[in-house]
């Protein structure tokens, strides 16, 4: 080797190794939403928690888009917003984020949910409505058409048929591409699915969280819609990191999972899934998450992220499998009804 090669060989090698993880990260496994629909990726980038939703400060904007910015060019192209999310500066944030780089992002948004002074109101899911909704987000996220639009719950105010049918019509101008919904149960989804094809149910979904594997699940699949499942880590209480009791300012002080004896019964189970990440050579979030994507090949884990500091751990428990052991461990200890009390996401 010359005296210039030897020179330049570590920073060869540092090249290597950077476009290999590129290489890596780029490929990051895509699922289809719904029948012939999109292609996203397996991992979902959610942004709530890059605005302020229930009150409290604004996270850190520019390591939010750096965030966003790392996750796309990561591969990981699914964006999860709502238009209550921060009341539009969640929407706000990604517009400036996409801003030069709209075709490497699918934005998915939902709507329908009121909030005032950080906390929710009510729903408004009338067709007009929803009509004067989609002309504030288009405008917000700085783009023409929403790849997937969604009622973030279905009450009783409006028949199915009339959003889904708004929706539809939206479709047809050009403003949505693909119709999602949210947190409904198994009636409302064959409805919704009756009325115009739905391609993604974003829904609940953790070892802590496994109520909709009994009809819900079953039906999505049936009817070929693909599943984006948030809360993998159940506020937190699967990244091994939580301790009882909480600090006394702590949101989920308000749900019964995270109160007295519940808490101290929950984290014995978590100890269990610790043990096995730490077996394994990986985080317990990263057990948490690769259990969810583990769930079928029409399953995306939705994670938020604030800070980019997440982004590698996360990326990297999509190449997370499980011995058979391995899972009848995790499904036995986490099975239905295992985790005591509840959150917001009460079923
Ligand atoms: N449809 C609905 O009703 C609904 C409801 C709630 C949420 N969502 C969507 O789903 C997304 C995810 O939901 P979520 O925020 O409730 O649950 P989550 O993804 O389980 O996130 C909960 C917390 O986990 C943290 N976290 C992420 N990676 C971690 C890691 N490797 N180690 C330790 N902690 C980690 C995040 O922190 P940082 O933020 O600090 O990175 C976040 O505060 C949201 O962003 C939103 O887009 C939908």
């Amino acid at each position: 080797m010359s005296r210039r090669d030897k020179l330049f060989e570590p920073y060869r090698q540092v090249k290597y190794i950077l476009k290999f993880d590129i290489y890596i990260m780029k490929n990051i496994i895509k699922i289809q939403l719904g029948q012939n629909g999109p292609l996203v990726s397996k991992l979902g980038l959610g942004c709530m928690r890059m605005s302020s939703v229930w009150g409290g400060s604004i996270p850190d904007e520019r390591e939010s888009i750096a965030t966003i910015h790392g996750a796309l060019d990561s591969g990981i192209n699914f964006l999860n917003t709502g238009d209550f999310y921060g009341a539009g500066h969640n929407e706000m944030l990604i517009g400036k984020a996409i801003k030069e780089r709209r075709d490497d992002a699918f934005i998915s948004v939902k709507f329908g949910a009121i909030f005032h002074n950080g906390r929710p109101v009510g729903m408004d899911l009338r067709p007009i409505a929803i009509k004067n909704f989609i002309n504030y987000s288009l405008t917000r996220l700085g783009i023409e058409t929403i790849d997937l639009y969604q009622p973030c719950r279905i009450d009783n105010s409006v028949p199915v048929e009339e959003i889904i049918g708004t929706i539809a019509d939206l479709i047809k101008e050009g403003k949505v591409r693909h119709i999602g919904v949210s947190e409904i149960t198994a009636d409302q989804l064959r409805k919704a699915n009756s009325i115009h094809p739905i391609s993604a149910l974003e829904i609940g979904y953790s070892l802590a969280d496994r109520q909709i594997e009994n009809e819900l699940l079953p039906t999505a699949k049936e009817l070929g819609i693909a599943i984006v499942a948030f809360a993998n880590t159940a506020e937190g209480l699967l990244t091994g990191e939580m301790k009882a009791p909480l600090a006394e300012k702590d949101y989920r002080n308000h749900f019964s999972r995270f109160q007295g004896e519940n808490l101290i019964n929950n984290l014995e189970k978590v100890e269990v899934l610790k043990q096995l990440a730490s077996n394994k050579g990986c985080t317990p979030t990263q057990v948490a998450i690769a259990w969810v994507k583990e769930q079928g090949a029409h399953m995306m884990s939705l994670v938020s992220m604030s800070r980019r500091s997440r982004l590698p751990e996360n990326i990297a428990a999509m190449d997370i499998v499980f011995t058979t052991e391995e899972m009848n461990t995790l499904n036995t200890t986490f099975t239905i009804g295992a985790i005591a009390g509840g959150t917001y996401l009460q079923r």
